[in-house]
Order: C-alpha cells, then sequence, then structure tokens
C-alpha cells in the first residue's frame, strides 16, 4: 500500500508539473529503467513505415530497444496473392530496426487471421494437401530468412492456435493438418530459419487455466521431442480488471516452471473495456455510431481515471518486475493512444486509452507509474 500511495503522489506531481516533453533529456527512457531487467519493446504500424517521419520515432528511439511489426510481416499484407509480394514496409522495418541497433522480432510466421485463402485452398475452393501447405509454409519462412537472414532475432512462429479451452483452434491450419499443426511449424522454423534466432509460441488471455495447461503440455512435449522453442509469448491484451493481479502473478510462475523465457509480446490496458459487447445480439454497427460508447472523445480522461489508469500499469509491473528473472522482454502494442487498435476494437472509432504516451506524443501518468515501480523494484 505504501508504494501505491507513493506513486500515485509522484505520478500526479510530474503530471501536474507539466513535465511532459518526450524530448526532454530529465525524462529517463523505459530501456534505462528495465536494464537488466528486460528488453522493452513498441510495434511500428504500416503508418509509421509509410511515411518514415511520424513522431512516434523520437519515441522508439528514446525509450525502447526491440521493435516488432503491428502489421507489415502478416501473410497477407506480405503475400496477397500467390506471385505478389508486398514488402516495401517490412524491408523498411528490418532497416530501421538493424541501422538503429534494435532487437527486431518477426510478428508472424503462421497465423489463421491475415491469412490469405489461396494459402489453404485450390482454385475451386477445396482445402489443398498436407504436403502442399507444408510447402507454402517452408517457402515462406525460408523467404524471411533469405531477405532478412539473422537481422531478425525473435521470431513469433505460430499464434493464437489453442483456444481458452486448451483444445486445439479449428482454423484451416488444423483443419489441414491435423494436431500436429504447432509441431511441424516449429520443426520448419527450426530448419528454415538461422539458428540463432528465438522461436516463439503467441497467444492471448494466457491466464485462462485450459489455453496455459496446453500450451505447458506443448512446450513439454516439444521439449522432450528436441524440438525447439525458446520462448513463450504472452500478448498482454489487457483490461483494467483482466486479468486480474493474483492470475497474471499465478500465470507467470505457472509459465516460468517450464524453463522457457517468456516474453510479454503485446501489452496495452484497454481502458473502455470490450467485454460488454460481446455475446448474443451485440449489433457493433449500431453501438458505433452511439456516444455512450465513446465518453471521452477528445482524448482526455478526468485526472481521477487517470490515475486509476497509472496505478493498473503500475500494478502489472510490479507483477512483471517480481517475475523478471523469467522474462526477456515486455513489448507495448503501438506506441501512443493515437493509433493504437484499441480505437478500432471492438467498436470502430472509438478514443480509447491504451499505452504510456497520449494522442500528443507526450508522457501520460502512466509512463511516470511504471517508471517510479521499476526505481523501487
Ligand atoms: O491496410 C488497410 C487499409 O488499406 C484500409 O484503408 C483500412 C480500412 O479499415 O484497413 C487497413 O488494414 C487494417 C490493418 O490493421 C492495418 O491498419 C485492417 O483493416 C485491420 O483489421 C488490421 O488490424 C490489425 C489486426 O491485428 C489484424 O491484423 C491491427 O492493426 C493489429 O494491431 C492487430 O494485431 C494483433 C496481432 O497481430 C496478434 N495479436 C492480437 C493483435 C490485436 O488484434
Amino acid at each position: 500500500m505504501k508504494t501505491i500511495a507513493k506513486i500515485s503522489i509522484a505520478s500526479l506531481a510530474l503530471s501536474i508539473a507539466g513535465c511532459q516533453d518526450t524530448e526532454d533529456k530529465a525524462i529517463p527512457s523505459l530501456k534505462s529503467a528495465f536494464e537488466g531487467k528486460f528488453t522493452v519493446g513498441a510495434t511500428l504500424s504500416n503508418g509509421m513505415l509509410e511515411t518514415m517521419n511520424d513522431p512516434g520515432f523520437a519515441i522508439v528511439e528514446k525509450h525502447f530497444n526491440s521493435i516488432s511489426p503491428e502489421n507489415c510481416m502478416k501473410w497477407g499484407i506480405m503475400n496477397p496473392e500467390p506471385d505478389t509480394f508486398e514488402l516495401e514496409h517490412a524491408d523498411r522495418f528490418v532497416d530501421y530496426g538493424s541501422e538503429n541497433g534494435f532487437e527486431i522480432v518477426g510478428h508472424v510466421l503462421y497465423w489463421h487471421s491475415q491469412t490469405p485463402d489461396w494459402v489453404f485452398e485450390d482454385q475451386d475452393g477445396n482445402l489443398i494437401s498436407r504436403e502442399a501447405l507444408l510447402a507454402k509454409m517452408r517457402e515462406r519462412a525460408r523467404m524471411m530468412s533469405e531477405r532478412w537472414g539473422d537481422r531478425i532475432k525473435v521470431w513469433d512462429v505460430v499464434n493464437e492456435s489453442i483456444e481458452g479451452d486448451g483444445s486445439w483452434r479449428n482454423s484451416k491450419f488444423h483443419q489441414i493438418l491435423g494436431d500436429e499443426f504447432n509441431e511441424l511449424a516449429f520443426r520448419i522454423a527450426m530448419e528454415e530459419l538461422p539458428a540463432d534466432a528465438k522461436l516463439i509460441y503467441n497467444d492471448y488471455h494466457m491466464t485462462r487455466p485450459g489455453r496455459q495447461a496446453t500450451v505447458i503440455a506443448m512446450v513439454k512435449d516439444f521439449q522432450a521431442k528436441g524440438i525447439r522453442i525458446d520462448g513463450i509469448g504472452i500478448q498482454g491484451h489487457w483490461t483494467m480488471e483482466d486479468p486480474s493481479l493474483e492470475e497474471l502473478d499465478e500465470m507467470l510462475g505457472a509459465f516460468s516452471q517450464t524453463g522457457v523465457p517468456l516474453h510479454i509480446t503485446e501489452l496495452d490496458i484497454d481502458y473502455l473495456g470490450r467485454s460488454q459487447y460481446f455475446g448474443a445480439n451485440v449489433d457493433l454497427e449500431r453501438l458505433k455510431s452511439d456516444p455512450a460508447n465513446n465518453p471521452y472523445p477528445d482524448g482526455v480522461l478526468p485526472e481521477a481515471e487517470e490515475q486509476r489508469f497509472a496505478k493498473r500499469y503500475a500494478d502489472i509491473f510490479k507483477i512483471l518486475l517480481k517475475h523478471h528473472e523469467h522474462i526477456d522482454r515486455v513489448t507495448f502494442w503501438g506506441v501512443s493512444d493515437l493509433t493504437n487498435w484499441l480505437n478500432d476494437f471492438p467498436v470502430e472509432g472509438r478514443t480509447n486509452f491504451s499505452l504510456l504516451f497520449d494522442r500528443q506524443f507526450e508522457t501520460k501518468p502512466a509512463f511516470f507509474s511504471v517508471l517510479e515501480v521499476a526505481k523501487q523494484n
């Protein structure tokens, strides 16, 4: 309790003082605050990679030492048609990362979402054979390796292939390859990507007991079979309530037992929340135009709410630091609230609050609460 009180007073004082200039040398960087604990990352969006002069780059260069591509390496974006490759953004991403000394993360090799139908289906719309799909998967991994070599140090090999109840997701990958999908994917990655690239399984809602148990069983199975798995990727798309701090603590403890390093791969906190929008008869289109779903359209939270948000980040980072010996990296899914995906999910066009930098690219009280936790732990 003592620490929490100190954090909110410190963050409040800093925010009142208006000491919010990201260029201000007096503001310590996140990467230096967590040095020796874990690397700290952010994603580069397609918008940033389009112009290469987005104000977000100043934040990335000051505060982070790892970068992930938000969208540009997804199968459907890089290779929308069998012989069409759109690699400009991905090239810029890797060039920028290596020229500026960042750890570069590849996201994502195999994901059921954002993968075009041509990958799974023949011209008549029938699912292709196991061998044909494996050949396409191998070709994709080989292309990545040949083009960017060992500049990409960490790869999300498979994303979201396990349901919350622990069953395998009924994706087209699974329909064609069956329960061996993950294993086959990691074998291909191990054979095609550089030997020192860290190979990661990445998923969301990792506190769900079923998913957690299957991930742990899969890691142990891979270890027994000599299949490399170098990291468990915990996405970290969390809300103000979910997961509870106890659940978070337990989850990190459970995954740590595997001995495989943990990566928090996609951290953001959905201030507006989303659980109320799921379920039967929810018409997201209608909700879009209802102002009740967008309570702070001017992008400013009431001070008490800003502090509540800052405290949520502080509480989460205290738990992350408790487990820091098992955590390699914490990556934020975006740079500022301006373009974070949660402005459009699950209801489009909301003004959401999710990261440490606001819509003007200035530090928020949550930024200082996280720094304060780093100082004290
Ligand atoms: O590029 C088109 C653009 O041409 C078009 O005008 C615009 C109109 O909607 O859409 C643009 O594509 C969007 C794309 O992001 C780039 O902005 C897609 O509609 C949109 O669906 C896509 O959303 C991304 C989503 O993954 C699906 O790929 C989000 O930005 C991205 O943050 C999100 O990231 C995922 C991780 O990869 C995996 N884990 C969950 C995470 C959040 O969903």
